[in-house]
């Protein structure tokens, strides 16, 4: 599969050779789920400081699937010694002693970074506050290959809070890999995406451009990228200048285009508010495809890893 990741902290980590194999990695799981067993007698341990459903549920079904063992606690913040002032950096290098691997979710913007550079066991990043949410734009690369069959001339546009949202921020990094990227960004004024991100697209070559009109932009793009506003990341004042300002509702989903696709990260809040009938039986809505596809994707991830 190529030159091994020793440790995932950020979506530019990846070249193109290696998302594809990964891709070809997540399909053989999903055809068979029980094919490879190469983790067995392994441990892998979920260190999770923020919540999460899908991330944490679908690597410990990754890992369990490979045949890992898996350790962990309901709320590292709470349950594990940071309660009582332990560094991450003692954490990690002394959890490290108990597994073969680490998922680490936090809420600080590097934290993925610093553990990487203490540790000896591999660091995956599950998220690191404003940071970035690596295995997840893996994810949502994967989706939008099985939904629209390439990566390349894709016109997306992402929708929301994005400037605290970490899933937009590595997709952006991940897709800026491929040729024919046209991204549009709709953000209330104050939660405007980052210069870093625009710099790294225009280094690229990828065309992007903000756009406050979300009626406008539906029908032009082939992926619709709703984020929820990030409540826990910024002022009860920023909160209420930005929420509800962008959501799909039945009116404005049929603008979405025939072979056009809705996703999110999940959980959505108010951002989306579609009947569920229509959720289940429009094949435009791809959000809860999308998180099904993270349990492959993440098996595909460790196996190669850690197996
Ligand atoms: N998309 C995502 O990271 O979801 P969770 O917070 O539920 O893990």
């Amino acid at each position: 599969m190529g030159e091994r990741l020793k440790h995932f902290v950020e979506s530019q980590q990846l070249d193109e050779k290696l998302i594809y194999n990964l891709f070809r990695g997540a399909d053989s799981f999903r055809q068979n789920p029980r094919s490879n067993l190469n983790l067995d007698g392994k441990t892998v341990a979920m260190l999770f400081y923020e919540p999460s459903t899908r991330t944490r549920f679908s690597f410990e079904s990754a890992a369990m699937g490979l045949g890992a063992k898996i350790i962990g606690t309901e709320d590292a913040k709470k349950f594990s010694s940071t309660a009582k002032g332990e560094s991450l950096e003692d954490t990690i290098m002394v959890v490290g002693g108990y597994c073969d691997g680490i998922v680490l979710r936090h809420d600080q913007n590097g934290a993925a970074a610093r553990a990487a550079e203490i540790s000896d066991v591999p660091i995956i990043n599950a998220g690191d506050g404003k940071g970035q949410h690596p295995t997840q734009a893996l994810l949502d690369a994967y989706t939008i290959y099985r939904e629209l069959g390439s990566l390349n001339n894709i016109k997306l546009a992402f929708v929301g809070d994005l400037a605290s949202g970490r899933t937009v921020r590595s997709l952006c990094y991940l897709m800026g890999k491929f040729s024919g990227i046209d991204i549009t960004f709709v953000s209330p004024e104050n939660l405007r995406i980052g210069q870093d991100i625009q710099d790294y697209l225009r280094r690229n070559g990828a065309q992007f451009r903000e756009d406050a009109n979300l009626e406008r932009v539906l029908p032009q793009v082939d992926i619709v990228y709703m984020t929820r506003i990030q409540r826990e990341r910024i002022s009860a004042e920023e909160y209420d200048r930005a929420h509800g300002k962008y959501a799909i509702d039945e009116n404005n989903f049929r603008l979405i285009r025939r072979d056009g696709r809705l996703m999110h990260p999940l959980p959505h809040l108010e951002e989306i508010d579609l009947p569920v009938e229509l959720v289940k039986n429009d094949k435009r809505v791809a959000y809860i495809r999308q998180a099904h596809n993270g349990l492959f994707i993440r098996m595909a991830l460790l196996a190669h890893m850690l197996g």
